[in-house]
This record gives C-alpha cells, structure tokens and sequence, in this order.
C-alpha cells in the first residue's frame, strides 16, 4: 500500500490492462483459422492477484503468452506499466503449463540459472538463492536433482526459479495442476503467504474454481472458443485473511465458488477441429 504524501492522491496506474484484444492462429499448410481469443478487456492494478479460469482452449495460455511477451496479438493491445507489450521483460516473470525446471541441474542450480544468465555476482546469487530456499522450504535440498524431489518439490524449484529474480509480475499457468490435491492445498496457501507477504502482482490460470477463488482478489470466467470475458467476480474475502480451513466453512466464499462453477459449467469443452 503506498500512502499519498500531500496533495491530492494520484490513482497508481493499471500494472497491466488490456484493450480490445483479439487473437487467431492460421496454419500456414492449410490455412485455416483458430480464432483463439475475442474482445478481451481487462485491467490488474499493483499487487493483485488475478485468476482466470476457462475451459480448455479457450485462449488462457495465449493470453498469457501476450501478456508475456512471446506473441504479438492480432488485434488490440496490451501495456505493461503504461508501456505496449513488444517482448518479454525482466518486469514479467512467467511459470509455465509444463513444468519448466532442468533436470540436469540441481535445486539450487535451477533458481540460480536466471541469475547466472544475468551475470549477477555469485556471493548475490548465493544470498538470493539461499533467502529463496526458505521462502519455499526447500532447505537441506539443494544439492538434490529433480528426479529425486516429490511432484511438490518440483512445483517449488519452479515457483522459486521465477521467483527469485524479483519480477514485479508473475504469470502463471496452473502450476499446481500436475501435483496431488494435499500437495496442492498446501503449494496454494504457501503461495496466498508469499504473495500477500511480497505483494507481487499475479496473473493465475488454472481448471479448478476452487483454486481461483482461494487465491484470487479476482476471477475472470473466460467463455469457450473464442475466450471472452463473461465475467470478472469480486472475491469477498481478504486474502490475508484466507485459509482452507476458512474456504471449507466461509459462506461467502462458497457462494462465490458456486457463482464462478455457474458461469463455467455453461461453457462446453475444446470442440474439435478448426474454425474456418
Ligand atoms: N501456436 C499455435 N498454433 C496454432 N493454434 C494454436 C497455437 N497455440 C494455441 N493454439 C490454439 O488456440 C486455442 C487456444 O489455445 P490455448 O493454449 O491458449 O488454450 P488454453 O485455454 O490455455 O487451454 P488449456 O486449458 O487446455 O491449457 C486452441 O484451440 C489451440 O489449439
Ligand atoms: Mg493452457
């Protein structure tokens, strides 16, 4: 929270918006078109968190691969911090759909990488990768490979790898959708902490509703093919002050999940095939 200094407080701006966006992919063989997102419209202020769900293929991966920076939409724009969004930035951390840690390096070689690769110095690495273990309880594991952590563990080397070079936004695409569900309640109430610790902004795809409302200060319900927003849903609970325990009995929040599986369970399924 920043608090205004004298004079008349200045509204911050968007972190993120998004403005009459539009994407389609053509295959360049048989030229036909996927028209994957339509019309999308949408602002994230700095620190909120913000979850998108949809049914599958309806664009939410693209959308954050705009948002990322790796492809130019068809139509629309989209700003970071006022700016257009051209290539990816160091302001945009992304955790990706697949799990993206090397298994050939160690836990703590894979939250190094970012920073080897930015030429950081090693005593910094050493001090940024250690803080960022015990943010993520991943100490005592740091000479481990991947293939000897838990799906759990993984799910951390990879929150961590984004993480621990401090980007001001973090995109994430169901990160936890790979891990058991007592893995998963636990990865989202670590991740509620850090982030409402940290105060990072978050952009968060994920199938499970459940999910989306325990962590986000706001759902956005994409329709199928081509992804719309059919609507942004307040979260009526502080996120300071949410745990399962609480989701599991706090009517509020349940009345909001039951809200965002109605405006889901409308919307079909991937048809298959393309669109023209
Ligand atoms: N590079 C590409 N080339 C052609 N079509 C693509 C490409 N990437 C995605 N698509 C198509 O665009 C649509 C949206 O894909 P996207 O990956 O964004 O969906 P999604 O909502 O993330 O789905 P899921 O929930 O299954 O991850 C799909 O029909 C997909 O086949
Ligand atoms: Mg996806």
């Amino acid at each position: 929270m920043t608090v205004p200094t004298g004079g008349a407080a200045q509204a911050a701006p968007p972190t993120i918006s998004v403005e009459g966006l539009s994407h389609s992919f053509t295959d360049p063989q048989t030229r036909k078109t996927v028209h994957a997102l339509d019309d999308v419209n949408l602002e994230i202020l700095p620190g909120d968190f913000v979850t998108v769900v949809g049914p599958s293929g309806c664009g939410k991966t693209t959308l954050l691969n705009i948002l990322a920076g790796f492809i130019r939409p068809s139509a629309g724009k989209a700003f970071v911090n006022g700016r257009a969004i051209e290539r990816p930035g160091a302001d945009r951390g992304v955790v990706f759909q697949e799990l993206a840690i090397l298994p050939w390096r160690t836990v703590y070689r894979n939250i190094a990488h970012g920073l080897e690769i930015q030429g950081v110095a090693k005593p910094e690495i050493d001090e940024r990768v250690n803080r960022m273990t015990s943010l993520v309880g991943l100490e005592g594991f740091e000479g481990h490979y991947p293939h000897q952590l838990s799906g759990g563990m993984r799910q951390r080397v990879a929150v961590a790898r984004t993480w621990v070079s401090d980007p001001e936004i973090i995109l994430m695409d169901e990160p936890f959708a790979a891990v058991d569900a007592m893995t998963r309640l636990t990865l989202q109430e670590e991740l509620n902490d850090l982030t409402v610790r940290t105060g990072k902004t978050v952009f968060f795809i994920t199938h499970s509703v459940e999910e989306a409302v325990f962590l986000g200060d706001r759902v956005m319900a994409l329709s199928a093919r081509p992804g719309r927003i059919k609507e942004e849903v307040h979260v009526p609970v502080p996120r300071a002050e949410r745990s399962w325990e609480r989701m599991s009995h706090d009517e509020a929040l349940q009345d909001t999940v039951e809200h965002v599986l109605s405006l889901v369970r409308g919307e079909a399924v991937e048809p298959t095939g393309q669109d023209g």
